[in-house]
């Protein structure tokens, strides 16, 4: 069963980005029809079945614009089918989960929706901003930790889970079904 997905993001360095995008792909592989956006160019979810939003840890912390679409569209959300990931852990303490922000835990409680997924990040010099990343991309903490397999297994979960639930709100007694 198809539904429609928006994947959003909240990036500074581009790694979040790109794991919103193979989240996207491996949905839209499922036969889910699938926009992926960067959190600000997001104007309504009203079309949307399912929201899925990921963005990266900074100090312990969410991008102020993911937290800030979190409190912009909370009603629509809850709503609506919603997953969280972010994205950050870096060098050894790559396979650490990362604690839920405080702010980000109110928001998510707010519209039902289950913690964040965690996800490794990515801290090399060719796409750190500012002197800390860079300073930081040269240390122990430098490399790729993004593991496509794990981000891939999470993206087909949600696809059947978004399958499901689409079916069963369509069969739900007093749903209106699909004209033949
Ligand atoms: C200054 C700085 C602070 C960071 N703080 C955290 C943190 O608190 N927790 C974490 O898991 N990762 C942290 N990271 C790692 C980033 O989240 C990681 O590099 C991430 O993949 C960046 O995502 P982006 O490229 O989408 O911006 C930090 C990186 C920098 C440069």
């Amino acid at each position: 069963m198809s539904a429609k997905v928006l994947v959003a993001y909240a990036t500074k360095m581009g790694a979040t980005a790109e794991i919103a995008e193979a989240i996207g792909a491996e949905l839209r592989a499922h036969g889910h029809q699938v926009d992926v956006c960067e959190v600000r160019q997001v104007q309504s979810i009203d079309s949307y079945d399912a929201v899925v939003l990921g963005s990266a840890v900074y100090l312990r912390r969410w991008r102020r614009e993911a937290v800030g679409f979190l409190r912009k569209y909370a009603e629509a959300l809850r709503q609506r089918q919603v997953w969280l990931f972010h994205s950050g852990p870096v060098g050894p303490k790559r396979d650490d989960l990362q604690p839920m922000p405080p702010n980000v835990n109110r928001l998510a409680h707010r519209i039902g929706a289950t913690p964040a997924m965690t996800f490794a990040g990515r801290l090399v010099p060719e796409h750190s901003k500012g002197l800390i990343a860079r300073r930081m991309a040269r240390t122990e903490l430098s490399g790729d930790a993004r593991d496509w397999k794990l981000i891939a297994a999470w993206a087909e979960d949600l696809s059947a889970a978004i399958s499901s639930l689409e079916a069963n709100s369509r069969h739900r007694p007093g749903a209106q079904e699909a004209p033949q």
